[in-house]
C-alpha cells in the first residue's frame, strides 16, 4: 500500500465531517487541482479539499466547467492526493460521465478511487441522477451532493445568475436536498442561493451542508482557491472574499525578475557556481 492510500489517525473522514457538524465546529473547504497547491492548502489545516471541475476555468481556461475529461480530472485529483496528509479530498465527477447511466456513472467513480486514491466525489444535480448516486454508493465511494447553481448546467440556464429566487425552484431545491440525504450522500454543497434558503435546508438535514454564496447559516464554507488567492482577478461575485491580491504579486515579482533578467542585476556572484 502506498502511502497516498493509506489513512492516518489525523486524516479527516467523512465521519469526521459529520461530527464537526453535530458539534456545530465549521467545516473549511477549498479547491486544488495540483501537488504545490494541496501541500500549501493541507498544512494550512483545511478539512476538505476539493478537486472541484473548476479546474476547467482556472487550470484549463475554458469558459466552462463542461470541456474537463474523466482522465484530466483523475490527473488533477491524484497530483492533489500527492501533497495531502490530513484534509480529505472529494474529486468533482465531470460532466458527461455520470448523467447518462448509473453502470457508467459506478465505473467513472471507480476510476477516479483506484487511480487517484482519493477519499469521495462530488455530484451535480438532484433526483434526476439519484441511479447514479445510489450505484455508486453502493460499491462504498462516498458522495457529496451539489444543488442551487450547477456550472455543468449551465447551457439549461443560461446565466450564472443567483438560483432558487422562486418559490417552486426553492421548492425543488429542498426536496432534493432531501433525496440526496435520504440516498446516503454524506455532505452537501450549496451554491449560490438565498441565505435563507440555505439556512432552511442546514436546518432541516443532518448531514454537514457546505455553502459558496449561500450565506453563514450553513456547517462550513468552500471558496475557489484562485479567486481567494486573487489570482483570478476578472472574477468578483458579492461572495467571494479576496485574502490575497497573488495575482498583482506574480506579476510584480515576474517584472523584477524580467528587469533583473536584462540588466544582468540576475545572477549575482553569490547566485552562480
Ligand atoms: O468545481 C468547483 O470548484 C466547485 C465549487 C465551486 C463548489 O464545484
Amino acid at each position: 500500500m502506498s502511502i497516498a492510500n493509506q489513512i492516518n489517525d489525523k486524516q479527516v473522514t467523512v465521519h469526521t465531517l459529520e461530527n464537526m457538524a453535530l458539534k456545530g465546529e465549521k467545516i473549511s473547504m477549498i479547491t486544488a487541482y495540483d501537488y504545490s497547491m494541496a501541500k500549501l492548502v493541507d498544512s494550512a489545516n483545511i478539512d476538505v479539499i476539493l478537486v472541484g471541475d473548476s479546474a476547467a476555468n482556472v487550470m484549463a481556461g475554458y469558459q466552462t466547467t463542461l470541456p474537463i475529461t474523466l482522465n484530466e480530472m483523475i490527473y488533477h485529483a491524484a497530483s492533489v492526493v500527492r501533497g495531502t496528509k490530513r484534509a480529505l479530498v472529494v474529486v468533482d465527477m465531470p460532466f458527461g460521465t455520470y448523467q447518462g447511466n448509473s453502470k457508467e456513472a459506478l465505473n467513472s467513480a471507480v476510476r477516479i478511487m483506484k487511480e487517484t486514491a482519493a477519499n469521495a466525489v462530488k455530484l451535480e444535480g438532484g433526483q434526476e441522477i439519484l441511479e447514479s448516486i445510489s450505484r455508486i454508493l453502493s460499491a462504498g465511494i462516498p458522495v457529496m451532493g451539489h444543488l442551487g447553481l450547477t456550472p455543468q448546467s449551465i447551457n439549461k440556464f443560461g446565466t450564472y445568475a443567483v438560483r432558487a429566487t422562486t418559490t417552486s425552484e426553492a421548492d425543488k431545491i429542498i426536496a432534493d436536498a432531501h433525496a440526496l440525504e435520504d440516498a446516503g450522500c454524506f455532505a452537501l454543497v450549496l451554491e449560490k442561493i438565498p441565505a435563507s434558503l440555505a439556512q432552511k435546508v442546514a436546518q432541516e438535514l443532518t448531514i454537514p451542508v457546505i455553502g459558496i454564496g449561500a450565506g453563514g447559516y450553513v456547517d462550513g464554507q468552500v471558496l475557489v482557491l484562485h479567486d481567494m488567492l486573487g489570482i483570478t482577478q476578472e472574477f468578483s461575485p458579492r461572495f467571494l472574499r479576496r485574502y490575497l491580491s497573488l495575482g498583482d504579486e506574480i506579476k510584480s515579482a515576474v517584472q523584477q525578475y524580467v528587469s533583473d533578467v536584462k540588466t544582468s542585476d540576475f545572477p549575482n556572484e553569490k547566485e552562480q557556481y
